[in-house]
Parts: structure tokens; C-alpha cells; sequence
């Protein structure tokens, strides 16, 4: 079984940028900055998920007709229950929203039991805070979203992988 979740995932230059971000945000508030390399902002979490309804990923969001859109990350926050800082937007970009009811849908439709909650799009700097930052606006980091992955969370490695992406419409 793979734990899977579908992301956006920075490209270098924005990555490189949040990775000094998340280390400035995790010695402000006492947490474990996410590596650089991890960074990525998640549009649906599947969890466990066997190899045969791992197969059906490709077909359910295949058909997914949603234009590439530039992502602005501006404010800082914190989920104080979970012990997570990070990034987010002042103001979700409609194509964001459509591309993530589009994702959530698909894979309703797939069969996957996806979290009911509402999308709160966010990118974890850091974790196990003990001191939550003010929410505020910090240096904005942009990138034009060409792109969604489906991305395995390796835990044995503490990392994660990359195991598909598909392109936006230009
Ligand atoms: P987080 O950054 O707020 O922790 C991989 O675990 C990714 O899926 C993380 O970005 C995590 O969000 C997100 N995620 C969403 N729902 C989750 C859940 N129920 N359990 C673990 N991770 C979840």
C-alpha cells in the first residue's frame, strides 16, 4: 500500500524560497522546518491506497480541463491544534478553487472516501510548533501552476516522491 495525496509542487526557484522561509518560521516559533525538498501544497489526501485502486488515479483526473493559473503565497499562518505554520493566499485564485473541486470530485466519482472538510489551501513550513507566529504578510513567493502531482508520502524516508503529474491547460 502507498500513501498517496495529490499536490501542487513548487517549482525550483519558488522552492528554493520557501525552504528559507520555512527555516527563518520554524526558529520564530520552536517547530522542525519542512526540507526544502518536501514542500507542496496538497489538494487531496487519499491515504492508504492499494496498487488496484491506485490504477484508477489516472483515469479519474485525466479529464480534468483546468487552465494554469499564478499562485501567490503572502500570508503566514499557523493550525495551532495540529502544530503546523505556513504559507497561504490572501485571497484563493478561482482557478486553484476549480481545479481542486474538480480533483475532489473526480475521485469521489472513483470511489476514493476523500475528508469532507473544507479546502483550506496551505503549504506547511513547519511543524511541531510550539509558539504560533502572528498571522501576517510575509515576502510573497509566486510561481506559475502548471501542473498537479500525485505524490506518495515515503515514510520509512521521511521524504516523498513524485510518482505522476499532469499539465494544466496554457
Ligand atoms: P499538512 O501539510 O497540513 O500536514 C501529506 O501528509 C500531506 O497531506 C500533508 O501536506 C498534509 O497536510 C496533507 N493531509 C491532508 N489531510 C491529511 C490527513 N488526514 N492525514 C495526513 N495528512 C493529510
Amino acid at each position: 500500500m502507498a500513501r498517496l495525496f495529490l499536490a501542487l509542487w513548487p517549482p525550483g526557484p519558488a522552492r528554493e524560497a520557501l525552504g528559507a522561509l520555512a527555516r527563518r518560521v520554524a526558529a520564530e516559533t520552536g517547530g522542525r522546518a519542512v526540507p526544502a525538498a518536501n514542500l507542496h501544497l496538497t489538494l487531496a489526501f487519499l491515504g492508504e491506497v492499494d496498487p488496484v485502486r491506485e490504477s484508477r488515479i489516472p483515469a479519474a483526473v485525466e479529464g480534468i480541463d483546468a487552465p494554469a493559473f499564478e499562485l501567490t503565497l503572502e500570508r503566514l499562518g499557523a493550525f495551532p491544534k495540529t502544530g503546523v505554520a505556513w504559507a497561504g493566499c490572501a485571497s484563493v485564485p478561482s482557478a486553484l478553487a476549480s481545479l481542486q473541486a474538480q480533483i475532489d470530485a473526480r475521485l469521489r466519482e472513483a470511489g476514493f472516501d476523500l475528508e469532507r472538510r473544507a479546502f483550506a489551501p496551505h503549504l506547511t513550513l513547519a511543524r511541531r510548533i510550539t509558539q504560533p507566529p502572528g498571522r501576517r504578510d510575509i515576502d510573497a513567493v509566486s510561481w506559475r501552476v502548471e501542473a498537479f502531482s500525485l505524490v506518495e508520502s515515503a515514510r520509512e524516508k521521511g521524504g516523498y516522491r513524485e510518482r505522476a503529474a499532469w499539465r494544466l491547460r496554457q
